[in-house]
């Protein structure tokens, strides 16, 4: 079991490659965005609450985030090749909250994969997205407040995962195979 968390700025590319490690190695996927996207289209209470927060830009609070986040992983069953944790943990609460949730089951975290992408390309991935999805949080002034939150209340997690002794580093410019290519090789050696 390889549980892993991909961790990066938003537009880092962590949806992009979690879909290539799905397909080459079957595991299963937590998008803690996605989930929320999900719950804010069905209007239920959560997406009605979350929804003030990503259009701001802000981190919905850690307590609603770590609720949902055992009963999405058990959904997997027992005997699961590994999940990928794509936009989880991103304060040192929830990383404290998963390492418990998944010790609990006897399960840890295999590896935590930091994607490296500058600020200008972050911004320039994002407000191209925005133009052609139309995600409402893809513009210049909600794009400025998240990166401003990865800063101040994420980033603090890769000395986190570095003290946990799991933390690899991964530069996130070229193309999508061949960053695909850096991670594959961390986790074949896992
Ligand atoms: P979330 O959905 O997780 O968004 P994010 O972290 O801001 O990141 P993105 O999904 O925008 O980027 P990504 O890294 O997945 O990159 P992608 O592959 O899409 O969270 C949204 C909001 O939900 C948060 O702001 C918060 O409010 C809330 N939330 C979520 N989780 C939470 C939590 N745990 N606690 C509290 N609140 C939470 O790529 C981006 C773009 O770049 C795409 O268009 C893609 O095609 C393109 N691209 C990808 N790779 C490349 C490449 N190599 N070259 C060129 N373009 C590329
Ligand atoms: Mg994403």
């Amino acid at each position: 079991m390889k549980n892993i968390v991909i961790f990066g700025a938003p537009g880092a590319g962590k949806g992009t490659q979690s879909d290539k490690m799905i397909e080459k190695y079957g595991f299963g996927h937590i998008s803690t965005g996605d989930v929320l996207r999900a719950e804010i289209k069905n209007g239920t209470e959560l997406g009605k609450t979350a929804k003030g927060f990503i259009d701001n830009g802000q981190l919905i609070p850690d307590e609603l985030m770590i609720d949902i986040l055992a009963s999405v992983y058990d959904s997997f069953g027992k005997e699961h090749k590994g999940v990928i944790f794509d936009g989880f943990p991103r304060t040192i609460p929830q990383a404290e909250a998963l390492k418990k949730m998944l010790s609990e089951r006897g399960h840890q975290i295999a590896a935590m994969i930091e994607l490296f992408v500058p600020e200008e390309e972050l911004m320039k991935r994002l407000i191209l997205r925005g133009e052609q999805s139309g995600r409402s949080d893809d513009n210049a002034e909600t794009i400025q407040k998240r990166l401003n939150v990865y800063n101040t209340q994420t980033s603090p997690l890769i000395d986190w995962y570095q003290n946990e002794g799991i933390r690899h580093h991964v530069e996130g410019l070229g193309t999508i195979d061949e960053i695909f290519a850096r991670i594959a090789k961390i986790i074949d050696n896992l």
